[in-house]
């Protein structure tokens, strides 16, 4: 199976940016629809992308832009919806992936890479994020039987334009005292160049076709281990108060509905599993030996370094991302 022309949905976040310049520094032709072209611009400097603005949620326009495609990646999630209700989480993770395995089996597309979540659960999770990733995985990989799918079950991702430690920085560099909510959740982070390696590799190899892989960093460290990483890392000294759980609850009732969800209760209930892959590390970049090249710089100048470098117009600055 050659696959020369892959169509990203939710091409333009944070994965979807990695895997993008990924994929045209290795010689693919890549589409990417996104709702906001404007907004999105910065892919323009990888040569070979093709960015579309369309809705992904109507299946015409997913069938329009797949024909002529040999893959597709799924890429699109969200953390957190407008509403309280589900249905924005439905929309994104179980509709959407109804709407793609329909489209790439009307189009003939024989090769799906779906994005999921560890922990992704249909049945047990009271997450409602979790949850419905786990409904679109069950789908993804029931319903597409002419279609050759590959799921990825990340913990945490990090990397330059990251929303995890980048958002810790964020709030460290502007609040002397930060309480933190869930501060004994575990994560295994995972690089995003690691990430992304799985999901190139995957492509054309048949020993993948069907399978399902939870990608974890090599090391478990807690919420609280990763705030005060992060700050050490960033050089600001801090106070760091972890809340207990009845606390970690009220702020997540709380921030439910300030603007902008900054953290939900969603958020919250996902944080009451672990997020660590049950047989150790899969993937195996540290953190240690990446986060200090991104936290300490402006995100946005970070991430378009990283495409650059990427797509062959400078040379790696010397604090040269290996992804
Ligand atoms: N980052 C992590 O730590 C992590 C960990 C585990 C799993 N994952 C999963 O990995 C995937 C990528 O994560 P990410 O961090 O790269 O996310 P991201 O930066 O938030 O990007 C998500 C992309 O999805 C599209 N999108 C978001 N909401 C949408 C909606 N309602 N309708 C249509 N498109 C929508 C956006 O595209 P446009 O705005 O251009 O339309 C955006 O490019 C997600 O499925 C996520 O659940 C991420």
């Amino acid at each position: 199976m050659k696959i020369d022309t892959i169509c990203v949905l939710g091409g333009t976040g944070f994965v979807g940016n990695h895997l993008v310049a990924r994929l045209i520094a290795g010689g693919r032709q890549v589409k990417v629809i996104t709702r906001h072209l404007q907004r999105h611009r910065d892919l323009l400097v990888l040569p070979g992308v093709q960015l579309i603005e369309g809705d992904i949620h109507d299946p015409a326009t997913l069938k329009r832009h797949f024909r002529g495609c040999d893959a597709v990646v799924n890429l699109v999630g969200i953390l957190n919806e407008k509403g309280h209700n589900g249905s924005g989480f439905r929309r994104a993770h179980v509709d959407l992936a109804r709407h793609v395995v329909e489209a790439c089996r009307a189009t003939g597309i024989a090769r799906l890479l779906h994005m999921s979540a560890l922990n992704a659960d249909s049945g047990t999770g009271t997450s409602l994020y979790l949850r419905t990733k786990g409904e679109a995985e069950n789908l993804v990989r029931t319903h597409a039987p002419d279609t050759r799918v590959t799921v990825f079950r990340p913990s945490v991702i990090f990397g330059p334009g990251d929303g995890f430690l980048n958002r810790f920085a964020g709030l460290l560099r502007i609040s002397p005292i930060l309480p933190l909510a869930c501060p004994g959740a575990r994560f295994a982070p995972v690089y995003v160049g690691d990430v992304v390696d799985r999901f190139v590799n995957s492509l054309e190899d048949r020993a993948t076709f069907g399978q399902r892989y939870d990608l974890c960093g090599p090391r478990v460290y807690t919420l609280m281990e990763l705030v005060r990483y992060t700050a050490r890392t960033i050089g600001v000294r801090r106070v760091i108060i972890g809340l207990p759980d009845w606390a970690s609850a009220l702020q997540a009732t709380i921030f439910e509905y300030l603007p902008g969800k900054p953290f939900s209760l969603d958020n919250y209930r996902s944080l009451q599993r672990d997020s660590v892959c049950p047989g150790g590390g899969t993937c195996p970049t540290a953190l240690e030996t990446i986060a200090p090249q991104y936290l300490g710089r402006r995100d946005r100048e970070a991430r378009i370094q990283h495409l650059r470098t990427l797509a062959g117009r400078t040379e790696p600055d010397g604090q040269g991302f290996s992804g």
